[in-house]
């Protein structure tokens, strides 16, 4: 609960580079993520390289953190391979790998921030571009990882008014310790 209520996109970066092992386990926390029957339709590339977290920033105005943070790591989908070859179980699947990337790097001091390629048809086709990407694999973010700052900050976005409690013959469930602990 710590590291899920901790986690925070962060936008600013120490500069350092995070070591080879910290990315190995990021990528075990990232296919342990659910998919639909068990297709795990991902593929995740891994870019440490300087000059090409700069060209990619160059085109990807909402990404302008990635040479700062050192590495990146680009979550790609691949509908062929995921369930019913459907192209929404191979993002929602991915999606799900994304996050885990996400409370990874927070578990284990880094940052991270998911920055938007899909469903953007133009910066699908540009990082396509930048990093060969065969048309039958979509790009789905890139996310920086690296040292933050500590000037990002987490926000409480927890808001009851968007719990609907289902009612119990007739009684309205609250969430109390009785209902807690099952008496
Ligand atoms: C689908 C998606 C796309 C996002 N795209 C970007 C992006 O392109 N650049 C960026 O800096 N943050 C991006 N974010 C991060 C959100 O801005 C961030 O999660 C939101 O502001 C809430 O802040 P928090 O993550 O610190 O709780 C994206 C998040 C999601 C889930």
């Amino acid at each position: 609960m710590s590291t899920i209520l901790e986690r925070k996109s962060v936008h600013h970066y120490t500069g350092q580079k995070i070591g080879i092992e910290a990315i190995d386990r990021i990528l075990h926390a990232a296919m342990a993520a659910p998919a639909a029957v068990q297709m795990m339709p991902w593929e995740f590339i891994v870019i440490t390289d300087d000059k090409i977290l700069h060209s990619l920033a160059a085109g990807l105005p909402f990404a302008q953190m990635l040479p700062e943070a050192g590495t990146a790591v680009v979550v790609c989908a691949e509908p062929g391979k995921a369930a019913m070859g459907k192209e929404e179980f191979a993002v929602l699947d991915s999606a799900c790998a994304s996050e885990n990337i996400l409370l990874a790097a927070e578990a284990l001091g880094f940052g991270a921030v998911w920055t938007a390629i899909y469903p953007d048809k133009g910066l699908i086709k540009f990082v396509r571009q930048q990093l060969q990407i065969p048309v039958n694999i979509i790009p789905l973010n890139i996310i920086p990882i690296g040292y933050p700052t500590g000037e990002d900050k987490v926000r409480d976005k927890y808001d009851p008014a968007l719990i609907h409690w289902e009612k119990w013959q007739g009684t309205l469930i609250t969430l109390s310790e009785n209902n807690l602990h099952g008496k």
